[in-house]
């Protein structure tokens, strides 16, 4: 395949890590993938396990794995990405909310922005590491990288969710369904049914206000329904199919329209906040926040997100 090149490292080689470093090798545009992990022989283990799959699935992006320390001891194998996609931290048990990860997570992923941004300064940087919008403003703020080259993913994973509720609630595919979720990947979440469509009819043509109702509320808990499921650990299918699309997406310079947790400034009347909108997705990173329409009491829990996440992004700052 003509065209493979850059490198992209992904931290931290669990369920989330190990599935969204193979997707991106699978994509077969890159010329490495880079795992990494504190858990010693673990993201070599997988990498060979991963280049072993090359033969039968037929690509040649080579994968490596590199046990890192936590002061920083290994990062030598990171150097120069031109991506990065951060999932080190712990995930939720049943009856956690993200937002209980804070500061275990906090330190782990303030760690790891520092240690990444030594060796890869020029680096775009994706972070899905819970809770997700206090953990961007912090990659952010521990790496000194200008705000529109570290964005988070939430909206991918949740717009995908709803999607796939409303395109099994009508048993439609899901290619014809078109959703949108935008604020906090939390109790603030936005799914914004104004936007979405079957077939490019309005939603609301094809079912009642109460069940599009309980489809919201499905998507606002989607996370918590597979943690409850599972018992121990977290999603991993959606979340890293969502995570390796925007790498995809700066890797190729798409400038594709998604949803992302993006640094807002202006946009919606909401400034100097990291938030869930639509942006332009290119090799800077984020090009631009995208504004769409939305009804007065989607645009007021937009803003009610906007404050929420803003008094715990101001606590990140001391953890
Ligand atoms: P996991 O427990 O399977 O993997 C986490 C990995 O991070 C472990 O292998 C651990 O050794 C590693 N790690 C810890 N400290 C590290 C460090 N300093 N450097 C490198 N690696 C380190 O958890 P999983 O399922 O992979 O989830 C990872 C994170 O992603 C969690 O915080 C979870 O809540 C979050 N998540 C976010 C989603 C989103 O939509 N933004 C969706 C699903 C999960
Ligand atoms: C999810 O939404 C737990 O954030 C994780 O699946």
């Amino acid at each position: 395949m003509a065209g493979r090149s850059g490198k992209v490292t992904v931290v931290g080689a669990g369920f989330y890590g190990s599935t969204t470093a193979q997707r991106l090798a699978e994509y077969d545009v890159f010329d490495t993938v880079v795992l990494t992990d504190i858990v010693e022989g673990k993201p070599e283990g997988l990498a060979l396990d991963m280049n072993q799959s090359r033969p039968i699935e037929g690509f040649e992006t080579r994968v490596v794995g590199a046990t890192t320390t936590v002061d920083g001891g290994g990062y030598e194998a990171t150097a120069g990405s031109d991506i990065v996609v951060i999932t080190a931290g712990l995930p939720r048990k049943p009856g956690m909310s993200r937002m209980d990860l804070i500061e275990t997570n906090a330190r782990i992923v303030r760690g790891v922005a520092e240690n990444l941004a030594i060796h890869s300064p020029e680096a775009v940087i994706i972070v899905v590491s819970n809770p997700l919008d206090e953990m961007t403003a912090l990659t952010q703020l521990a790496s000194g990288f200008p705000k529109q080259r570290v964005l988070g993913q939430a909206g991918m994973l949740d717009t995908a969710r709803f999607t796939y509720f409303v395109a099994e609630a009508l048993a439609v595919e899901v290619g014809t369904v078109r959703t949108l979720t935008l604020g906090s990947h939390g109790d603030t979440m936005v799914p914004v049914p104004s936007r979405c469509t079957v077939g490019g009819q309005p939603l609301s043509d094809l079912m009642p206000a109460e069940r599009i109702d309980e489809l919201v509320t499905r998507t606002r808990n989607g996370g918590a329904e597979v943690v409850a499921l599972l018992k121990t650990g977290s999603a991993y299918y959606a979340p890293s199919a969502a995570a390796a699309r925007m790498a995809k997406a700066v890797a190729t310079d798409s400038g594709a329209i998604m949803p992302v947790c993006a640094w807002v400034d202006g946009e919606y009347g909401i400034s100097g906040v990291y938030l869930g909108v639509e942006a332009e997705i290119g090799s800077v990173g984020v090009r631009r926040v995208v504004e769409t329409d939305l009804t007065e009491s989607e645009l007021a829990g937009l803003r009610e997100a906007a404050e929420a996440v803003r008094a715990k992004q101001a606590d990140i700052q001391s953890l």
